[in-house]
């Protein structure tokens, strides 16, 4: 995990550098740093443990000799090795500070690394697994061409970017892991070298300026002409552009730039308090720009999205698996739903985490579903190229284009959301199920599941979903006042049946994710085969009551949990009040939505509820404590 930004040009590297982090601080928040090169080529280097905040305040006394600089790299951490310290913090330097290290990433064999470079007399200053990389680079450097004044001596040019980029290639074959680095050295003034291998870095051009970042959202303020990097790619970036590299050394073909159409204002807060709140609120557009063109009068247009293999793939498939991870993974059970009772495939949905350890039995001519809203999540990329190397046709329903799990997907039914900065996903998930809904109904045109009718019927049905998101952002005042009390309970139930089972278990994550508030999801069926033990007096429970057909058996388990005393919310759709209020506290009345389109919009109440707790708790509800937006380490 970790963002890291790396800036070359004529305007004061700092500033951008720092905004840059703010931009990337989803990747990670536990320390931040910046390195700079002066014009006289010193490097400097401030970090410190916590926020970006904190690192701005302290460059900000700096003065001077800092705002000189014209070239820098910055780094916000997500800590794996080592704790979050000062010392821990990147960039990572040699001894002599002549070279400095951004890493994103894991170096598997920084022990064995680390233990020869000390025999070889360099000292350590941190606990990371980065270091070694400071150390690799300036010991081929020194090797090569012992100081910048030397450079062109005994060597085969005077270029110094060829220097630090033969270094950097030196220094990556001794890697093993996952790496994107940007590297600065004093002697190069004008040149950043950035290394990607399994973790994202993106090259912006700007006019007489150079970005690297680890994902766009850092550098649209500045440019929206992008060249994503590959696996295996180093790039060495300057005023004058972008020269891509392999690792081996060999120049590779130029890359036309890709235009980014978020602009900067889609990243900010846009007047809301905090991301969560304005994504939440964002729901109903993001609902209609994932559907725009994909669905016509007599049911959905897919046909002209994904192509003829995908299409013969999905016709075809004796099984479809759903992966992803955490909210994901919970889109995916709603989508693995659908797909069996729509489409009448076989479908499983497994955990990113989990899929590639159990020795899956992944048909042949499955396909894999991989879920995922920042494309980058390291367990769902393993899954996904688990079952393509078991023979399955990948699909990526990612929302971050360009990422990895969309290249290396056969295909892609991208969400459109738009950027999602706050770490608790909220717009990306209704989207997700959008998306997969919107899937299983071509699923079954393709196979011949559902009669025309019942697919215009779905089609007209998915159209609305805007509106019925809207309807339930209505809820927000009342959910408000309930979330007071929730505010002081420890523990919290979410129980549901069916497709409502799915969306109790994104309730009970987005609860104890920015609040910290205990949670737990129950099949309410199952809660009497031993969980009912935990319901006492008082004990909160958010009861979903959308599948009409479930609402008898849904009430009766409800009826078992107020006579032990537990205090319930009732969401449910406004045709089912009757069955839900005689067994609830409080009831959140929804629009009728049909069962199986209910889930996105019933769970925009469980984001607001989780929202309006962590406020009131005084919880940081974009930045929850241990978590990042986008987990890149296994
Ligand atoms: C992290 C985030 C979750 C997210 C999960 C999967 O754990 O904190 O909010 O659901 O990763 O992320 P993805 O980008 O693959 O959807």
């Amino acid at each position: 995990m970790c963002g890291i930004v790396g800036y070359v040009g004529k305007r004061n590297a700092v500033p951008i550098l720092i905004d840059g982090l703010r931009r990337l601080e989803y990747r990670g928040y536990d320390s931040a740093g910046v390195a700079v090169r002066t014009p006289d080529g010193a490097v400097l280097l401030q970090k410190r443990a916590g926020r970006v905040q904190g690192l701005a305040e302290a460059v900000g006394g700096e003065g001077r000799r800092l705002a000189a600089a014209r070239i820098g790299i910055g780094h916000t951490r997500w800590a794996t090795h080592g704790s979050p310290t000062d010392a821990n913090a990147h960039p990572h330097a040699d001894e002599v500070q002549a070279v400095a290290v951004v890493h994103n990433g894991i170096i598997e064999n920084h022990v064995a690394l680390r233990a020869e470079l000390e025999a070889r007399g360099h000292g350590f200053r941190s606990q990371t697994d980065s270091e070694v990389v400071a150390h690799l680079i300036e010991e081929a450097l020194r090797e090569g061409c012992a100081t910048p004044g030397q450079v062109g001596q005994g060597g085969s040019s005077a270029d110094p970017a060829e220097w630090l980029r033969r270094a950097v290639q030196a220094a990556v074959a001794r890697l093993h892991g996952s790496f994107a680095l940007v590297v600065l050295w004093e002697g190069a003034p004008d040149v950043l070298v950035g290394v990607r291998n399994q973790t994202p870095l993106v090259y912006g051009r700007g006019d007489g300026e150079a970005y690297l970042a680890s994902d766009v959202s850092a550098l649209v303020p500045h440019t929206r002409d992008v060249v994503v990097l590959r696996d295996g790619e180093l790039a060495e970036v300057g005023p004058d552009g972008l020269r891509l590299f392999a690792f081996d050394g060999g120049a590779l073909p130029p890359r036309p730039v890709e235009h980014v159409p978020w602009d900067a204002a889609a990243a900010e807060r846009g007047g809301y308090p905090h991301f969560m709140l304005k994504e939440i609120h964002e729901q109903p557009a993001a609902l209609a720009e994932t559907l725009r063109g994909r669905v016509k009068a007599a049911g959905p247009a897919l046909e002209q999205h994904l192509d003829f293999r995908t299409l013969r793939a999905l016709a075809a498939a004796p099984q479809v698996w759903l992966l992803g991870c955490g909210t994901a993974h919970h889109a995916a059970l709603v989508g693995r739903a659908l797909m069996e009772s729509w489409a009448r495939v076989p479908a499983l949905a497994d955990l990113g985490s989990e899929f590639r350890y159990r020795e899956p039995l992944v048909a042949p001519g499955a396909v894999a579903v991989a879920v995922s809203q920042s494309g980058e999540t390291a367990d769902t990329l393993a899954a996904l190229r688990e079952a393509r190397g078991r023979g399955a046709l990948g699909l990526a329903v990612v929302n971050v284009v360009g990422s990895t799990i969309a290249r290396e997907a056969d295909a892609q039914l991208p969400t459109l959301a738009g950027p999602e900065i706050s770490v608790c996903s909220t717009k990306a998930y209704t989207t997700q199920i959008e998306a997969l809904t919107l899937l299983a109904l071509q699923v079954a045109v393709l196979r011949g599941s559902m009669a025309a009718g019942d697919v215009a019927r779905w089609a007209e049905a998915l159209g609305r979903m805007p509106a019925w998101a809207e309807a339930a952002l209505a809820l927000d005042p009342d959910v408000a006042e309930l979330a007071g009390w929730l505010a002081g309970s420890d523990h919290c139930f979410f129980i549901g049946r069916g497709l409502d089972h799915a969306v109790a278990m994104e309730g009970q994550l987005k609860l104890k994710e920015i609040s910290y508030v205990h949670a737990e999801a129950y099949a309410a069926g199952e809660l009497k085969h031993g969980t009912l033990a935990l319901v006492t007096e008082g004990t909160p429970v958010v009861a979903l009551f959308t599948q009409p057909h479930l609402a008898e058996k849904m009430a009766s388990n409800v009826a078992e949990v107020r006579a032990r005393g537990g205090r319930v919310i009732g969401v449910c759709a406004e045709g089912l009040r009757a069955a839900a209020a005689p067994v609830c506290d409080h009831i959140l009345a929804l629009p009728d939505v049909p069962g199986p389109l209910a889930p996105a919009i019933a769970a925009i109440p469980l984001q607001l509820l989780a929202y309006h707790v962590a406020v009131a708790r005084g919880a940081d509800v974009d930045k929850p404590r241990n978590l990042a937006k986008s987990v890149t380490v296994e």
